[in-house]
């Protein structure tokens, strides 16, 4: 039902601080993550061996995690190190399972598959958002629909001429065809918009008053990673100074069949200003809850009517549809 051999984004380092413990469902298991003395973060299954309490629920001692329904004691290794009014060390078996972690690009990723496997260098390039040359803001917001109806979102942003009129669309990105190409596990889409008008919001940030020319390439990896480049200039104007680039940093982990978590950044390499900054966080926070809007009655429908084995396809879902494909090959691969 979901890619298990991949590393998918469970948590901003900021929801790790404060010794918090962190419960979260990630592909349909309930996860523990909490950062250690050390700095490093422990990622295990969010269940108590012993009667299946939330460990999330639980408090800490330390780097161990105690189960405050009847007190059993783990440490960050999964292992139980205490069982109340119990004599000598726990069997070795009462322990929870745990998972690989990484830390990179400012986010913490889980590796869902075998741990052998677990391989930092398939950690998908984000690297915009660690980077000093670049000024990045982002957040994590939660969906009530299945996490493909997002990567196709982002596949296809033909919507934003509808979905987001009041902030980032207009007609340009509608009618002008876009190109679609896939290559292994990658699809590319990319749309070159000459002379078109600016949107509002780029007219708020940049003070366009005139066309502009504008570009967009978005590069989708399985599961769901989508990194979104993003281009405008005043039209006929190629100093990249006079203009505005940014990327869309996209990672989307499946929480359940008709829920997702999303991970976003947007990094712009032009104008640290901190009143850009700003801007940027709450444009883009804006314009992706205009999107989930459209996305939960989308699985309402889904959910209650069943209608996706109907869906159309038109020239625009092309992205989308090579998307969907690659992740249904992989599945069937990893079905074996
Ligand atoms: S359920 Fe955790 S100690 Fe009993
Ligand atoms: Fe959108």
């Amino acid at each position: 039902m979901f890619l298990r051999n991949y590393w998918y984004v469970a948590a901003m380092p900021s929801e790790l601080d404060g010794g918090a413990l962190l419960g979260r469902w990630i592909l349909g298991e309930p996860m523990l993550l909490y950062r250690t003395a050390d700095s490093a973060v422990t990622a295990m299954a969010d269940i108590c061996p012993h009667r299946s309490a939330r460990l999330s629920a639980g408090e800490r001692d330390g780097d161990n995690v105690r189960c405050l329904y009847h007190g059993l004691e783990f440490g960050a290794d999964g292992r139980c190190i205490r069982v109340p009014a119990q004599e000598g060390p726990p069997p070795d078996g009462l322990r929870v399972a745990t998972y690989p972690v990484a830390e990179k690009w400012r986010l913490i990723w889980v590796w869902m598959g075998a741990a052998e496997d677990a391989d930092e260098a398939l950690i998908p390039d984000f690297h915009w958002n660690d980077d000093l040359d670049w000024y990045s803001v982002g957040d994590y917001m939660y969906l009530d629909c299945h996490y493909q109806l997002l990567s196709d979102n982002l596949m296809d942003l033909s919507h934003e001429a509808y979905v987001h009129r009041g902030t980032i669309g207009t007609d340009a990105v509608s009618e002008t065809p876009s190109a679609a190409a896939r290559d292994g596990e990658t699809v590319t889409v990319e749309r070159i918009m000459p002379g078109c008008p600016s949107p509002p919001f780029y007219q708020k940030l940049k003070g366009y008053d005139g066309l502009i020319d504008r570009m967009h390439r978005i590069v989708f990896r399985p599961p769901a990673t989508i990194v979104i480049e993003s281009k405008s200039t005043p039209s006929g104007d190629n100093d990249p100074d006079d203009g505005l680039e940014y990327r869309v940093l996209c990672a989307i982990t499946p929480e359940s069949d008709t829920t997702t978590h999303f991970f976003w950044a947007v990094p712009r390499n032009l104008n640290p200003e901190q009143p850009v900054t700003e801007m940027m966080y709450q444009g883009s926070k804006a314009v992706f809850e205009e999107d989930i809007d459209v996305l939960n009655r989308q699985q309402e429908v889904l959910s209650r009517v069943g209608t996706q084995a109907n869906w159309q396809n038109i020239h625009s879902d092309a992205g989308a549809v090579y998307a969907r494909r690659v992740v249904d090959e992989l599945l069937a691969t990893e079905a074996g």
